[in-house]
């Protein structure tokens, strides 16, 4: 399948399911996974079919939509009893990235609206949300987009980590959103993708989404990146987020700290390139995020092939927080947010 401009399309609705390319299969295999429950979407989004904050939110959006389309026959209780569970399903599947809370809390407020409308009703608004949420966090990104290319000389090499692409939103994405936006503004720019130990986002979806556009992209691993700053070979850093607290601390994949740190030591912009569905005021600071521990599996091997000794202890900490004071600004659909602070943050809501 060849990119469309703006990106992969990562989530589709047929008029009946959910598809969701295969994110664990990319680039080798482009296949899809067919949901038709909320049962089905919360085992895509645990088993990374379907990955990156905003992607998640949207595809848990839809699971509400399917499960209400399952429940059209039910009598009101049953129906009421369905949802319940379909929400608590969606909410236990992966606890860090934000959006998908933030997505369920607002097909929760859609369902609250429908009270004494008939079963159809439910099950056509809840679509028409789960649609909406989707299509606007696309709006989001290409806003964002256009205020973060600002930030981008022309020239530039610019690192990225993990995917932040299309593949991790409804479309044109986050981080990649920027870098996208800086090539159509005319600027000639490049990409720096970190492989991103241990699931290789990296390697796997940012290197396919750019090639597959024809920017320029260069793959490095992980510990690649201070030796690339230090030679100058690196103009700027732009990542995503799965969580931004009050305080501006970003929980963003694993490796991003690291990354923080290198450009504040060669004195290189460190961007950070999130919708406002990412940041939790409710959280006060990182130290208050929940970081996923995954399988020790993805530390030990890769698709089956083990290469670490049995009986080894594993740590496979998912996400990192890197505090406020390291990120140079924020880039929101609202507005750019230098040197982040509560006060900067909260003014992105008024
Ligand atoms: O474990 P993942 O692949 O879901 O983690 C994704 C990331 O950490 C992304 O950088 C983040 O969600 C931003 S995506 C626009």
């Amino acid at each position: 399948m060849a990119a469309r401009a703006g990106g992969v399309q990562t989530l589709d609705w047929t008029g009946e399911r959910l598809e969701l390319i295969d994110q664990r299969a990319l680039p080798q295999r482009v296949e899809y996974v067919a949901c038709t429950s909320a049962a089905e979407t919360a085992q895509a989004i645990r088993d990374m079919v379907v990955r990156g904050a905003p992607a998640i939110g949207c595809a848990a959006a839809y699971g509400i939509a399917l499960e209400a389309r399952r429940l059209v026959a039910a009598s009101d209780a049953a129906r009421e009893d369905g949802l319940r569970r379909a929400f608590a399903t969606l909410r236990a599947s992966r606890p860090t990235a934000v959006n998908l809370f933030w997505a369920l809390d607002r097909m929760q407020a859609a369902l609250a609206a429908l009270a004494g409308r008939r079963s159809a009703d439910f099950a056509a608004a809840l679509l028409a949300e789960a649609q909406a949420i989707a299509a606007e966090d696309v709006e989001c990104n290409r806003a964002m987009g256009r205020r973060g290319a600002a930030l981008v000389p022309d020239g530039a090499r610019i690192m990225t980590h993990c995917n932040a692409g299309a593949l991790a939103t409804a479309g044109y994405g986050t981080a990649l959103g920027v870098v996208r936006a800086a090539r159509d503004a005319g600027k000639r720019v490049s990409v720096i993708a970190n492989e991103t130990r241990p699931f290789l986002q990296g390697a796997r979806l940012t290197a396919w989404e750019m090639v597959e556009e024809r920017i320029a992209v260069t793959l490095v691993t992980d510990n690649m990146a201070g030796h690339l700053m230090q030679t100058n070979k690196v103009d700027l850093v732009v990542v995503g987020a799965d969580r931004i607290a009050a305080n501006g601390d970003v929980a963003n994949k694993i490796g991003t700290y690291i990354l923080a740190v290198l450009a504040a030591r060669h004195g290189l912009p460190f961007y950070v390139a999130a919708p406002r569905s990412t940041i939790d005021l409710a959280v006060d600071s990182g130290a208050a995020i929940p970081i996923e521990e995954r399988a020790a599996a993805e530390v030990t091997g890769f698709r089956g092939e083990r290469w670490a000794p049995e009986g080894v202890a594993v740590a496979n900490p998912a996400f990192d927080v890197t505090p406020a004071a390291l990120v140079t600004a924020l880039i929101t659909e609202r507005g750019i947010v230098p040197a982040p602070s509560a006060a900067g943050l909260r003014a992105l809501f008024e």
